[in-house]
């Protein structure tokens, strides 16, 4: 797609990689608007870029719609989604906390769901139309003491898999699957702490690949463990 005059919302813009994210799409010559849970974390970049922040909290599906439609009514129509929006958890599948697999299932699958399903109607009427859902490698390879965590990726990137068959005509599908990165979202968790993980990959460089993706139209950006590197790959 051509980021240039892209009308863009990015949900999670105060995380490490949402923020990153925005400010590489409104360099691209995109029309940013931020969204998150607070507005104090989304001010400075909404300044920059000259738009007003949209609010929501992932675990209510109306605040995710209000925020859409705030950002629809801002920028005029909508061409790109960006949901960065994640959380973790960490422990023994069998021992998890019944609270703290429903917050993550809802801020993980059922917030970014409620934030795409507000929008497909302003993408569909966009002549470039374009989602990118941050889901993560662990759909492809669930991991150890991340077992929910893993099963909400996972669930993500089935979701999505659908979401891109279902609307080939209305709107493009991107899944970006990364490593585990140096954002520190690890230390942010819901609940307990992480078993040893992966050396850290620098977020930097999923930022370009995903702006990338987007301007070449992928599908699907994993990861391969042997290049060592984000590949584009078939859906
Ligand atoms: N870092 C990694 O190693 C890694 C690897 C693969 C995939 N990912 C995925 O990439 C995405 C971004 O992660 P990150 O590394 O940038 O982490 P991050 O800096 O912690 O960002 C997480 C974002 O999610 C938002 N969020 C959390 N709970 C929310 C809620 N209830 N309502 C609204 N927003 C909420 C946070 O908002 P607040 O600022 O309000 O907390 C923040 O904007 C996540 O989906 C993550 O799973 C990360």
């Amino acid at each position: 797609m051509d980021l240039d005059g892209a009308r863009t919302l990015v949900a999670g813009a105060s995380g490490a990689l949402g923020g990153r994210l925005a400010d590489a799409l409104h360099e691209r010559g995109a029309r940013v608007v931020v969204g998150g849970r607070r507005r104090d974390s989304l001010d400075a970049l909404a300044d920059r870029f000259g738009t007003q922040p949209v609010l929501f909290d992932a675990v209510d599906g109306d605040s995710c719609r209000r925020a859409v439609d705030e950002a629809v009514d801002q920028l005029g129509g909508l061409d790109l989604l960006v949901v960065a929006v994640g959380v973790a958890a960490f422990g023994p599948a069998a021992e998890a906390d019944a609270a703290v697999v429903d917050e993550l299932f809802a801020v993980n699958v059922l917030g970014p769901m409620s934030l795409v399903r507000a929008a497909a109607p302003a993408l569909e009427d966009s002549d470039r139309g374009r989602v990118a859902v941050l889901s993560a490698i662990l759909a492809d390879l669930p991991t150890n003491q991340m077992g929910e965590y893993s099963a909400t990726k996972a669930a993500l990137s089935a979701w999505l898999g659908v979401l891109r068959r279902e609307n080939r005509r209305g709107f493009g599908v991107l899944d970006v699957r990364p490593p585990h990165l140096d954002t520190g979202l690890e230390t942010r968790a819901l609940a307990g702490s992480p078993p040893p993980l992966p050396e850290s990959w620098p977020a930097g460089e999923v930022v370009d690949a995903v702006v990338a993706a987007l301007a070449d139209d992928t599908r699907v950006l994993g990861w391969d463990p042997k290049l060592k590197q984000l590949v584009s790959r078939a859906a």
